[in-house]
């Protein structure tokens, strides 16, 4: 740490996101002064490492955040609706994970590839998106800017991670039952989640669509500054521990072919092009576990319609689909002096 850097708190610091939020900050050398780890009285007085040195989790209460710079939540809307007010009030500057701020027309949605600009009127506020709307703007982005979205039909297929920390464990103690020949015990998720695909575990709305499904719609038309974008999410669970994956067919507005899409999203930020047609090799969860960026491949033709693109994705939503792109939105209101060094 160092006496130059910032004066961070991440709530929900034992939590799936909170700890990725940790190896980030790590990872990007991002300059910490001091940080203070918080979480409910389950975790309080646990160590945690943090630059190679133990940090005791705290109790999460409005006092904690005396002296914050910037706080990183990422323990549950509840706790954003509850202790943001205080954070702000001590004067942080907070990136929430949470869906509560999400749809909030004053609070910017940013992933910083897709839309920076909006952080420009923050009030101190900034929510980072859903895990699988991130994943997905990245790459529709530059196809926008090249040949304008006119509909998305998009299907997910998403990890245990995206559940949090309780679910990734469900997911291995399912599968080692299930290999002793034992009946795997659903605890977390509504149905087993070993060697099994289900529909999303959130509810299903009036409209047909699941909490996660309208999520996507809602939070991808206000990242792309596209509110009447036609969208048709499907989202689904499977089996994999880390990492969300997602088949994307895109409608343009004008002609875009795959050659052209592929050369666009080669450049694109934020993007690694996963395309090998000879060797089979496309993007897989697997492979995007503990990338930054979000894999991106099969791009190709809608042979059954004009203007139409297919490609698959791959993505960590547990960094770009939460940690990374909230140390990215810090980084960017650095850079961009949108973050006062007190
Ligand atoms: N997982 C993802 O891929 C993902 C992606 C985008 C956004 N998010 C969002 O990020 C947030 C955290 O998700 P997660 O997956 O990291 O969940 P998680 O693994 O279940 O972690 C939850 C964290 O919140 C803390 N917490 C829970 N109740 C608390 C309370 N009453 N007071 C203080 N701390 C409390 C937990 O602390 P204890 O150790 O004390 O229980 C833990 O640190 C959620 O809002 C989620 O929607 C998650």
């Amino acid at each position: 740490m160092s006496t130059s850097g910032y004066r961070l708190a991440v709530v929900g610091a034992t939590g799936a996101v909170g700890v990725e939020i940790l190896r980030v900050l790590e990872r990007r050398n991002f300059p910490v002064a001091s940080i203070r780890l918080l979480a409910s009285e389950r975790s309080a007085g646990k160590k945690l490492e943090f630059q190679g040195k133990p940090v005791t989790v705290e109790l999460l209460e409005e006092k904690a955040f005396s002296g914050v710079e910037i706080a990183f939540f990422s323990a549950g809307a509840t706790r954003s609706r509850q202790f943001i007010p205080a954070a702000q009030a001590a004067g942080a500057v907070v990136i929430d994970n949470s869906s509560a701020f999400r749809m909030k027309p004053e609070i910017p949605l940013v992933v910083p590839e897709v839309n920076p600009q909006d952080l420009d009127t923050h009030a101190g506020l900034i929510a980072n998106p859903n895990c699988s709307a991130a994943i997905l703007c990245v790459p529709l982005r530059p196809l926008h800017e090249a040949a304008g979205l006119k509909r998305v039909v998009v299907s997910t297929y998403q990890s245990a991670s995206g559940a949090g920390a309780q679910a990734m464990e469900e997911l291995k103690e399912q599968v080692g039952a299930f290999v002793r020949g034992e009946k795997p015990v659903a605890k977390v998720f509504p149905h087993q989640i070993a060697f099994n695909v289900f529909s999303h575990n959130t509810a299903v709305a009036a409209n047909g669509y699941n909490e996660e499904e309208n999520k996507m719609i809602e939070e991808t038309r206000k990242m792309l500054h596209l509110p009447d974008l036609e969208m048709l999410p499907t989202c689904i669970r499977v089996p994999v521990l880390r990492a969300h994956s997602e088949s994307v067919v895109v409608e343009t507005e004008r002609p875009l072919s795959a050659e052209q899409a592929r050369a666009l999203l080669a450049k694109a930020p934020g993007v690694r092009l996963v395309d090998d047609a000879a060797q089979n090799h496309f993007p897989m969860p697997l492979e995007a576990s503990g990338e930054l960026d979000v894999l991106v491949g099969r791009i190709r033709q809608d042979l059954s319609r004009p203007n139409t693109l297919a490609f698959f994705v791959a993505g960590d939503q547990l960094l770009k689909g939460a940690a990374w792109n909230a140390v990215q939105i810090a980084e960017e209101l650095i850079a961009r002096k949108l973050l006062k060094k007190v």
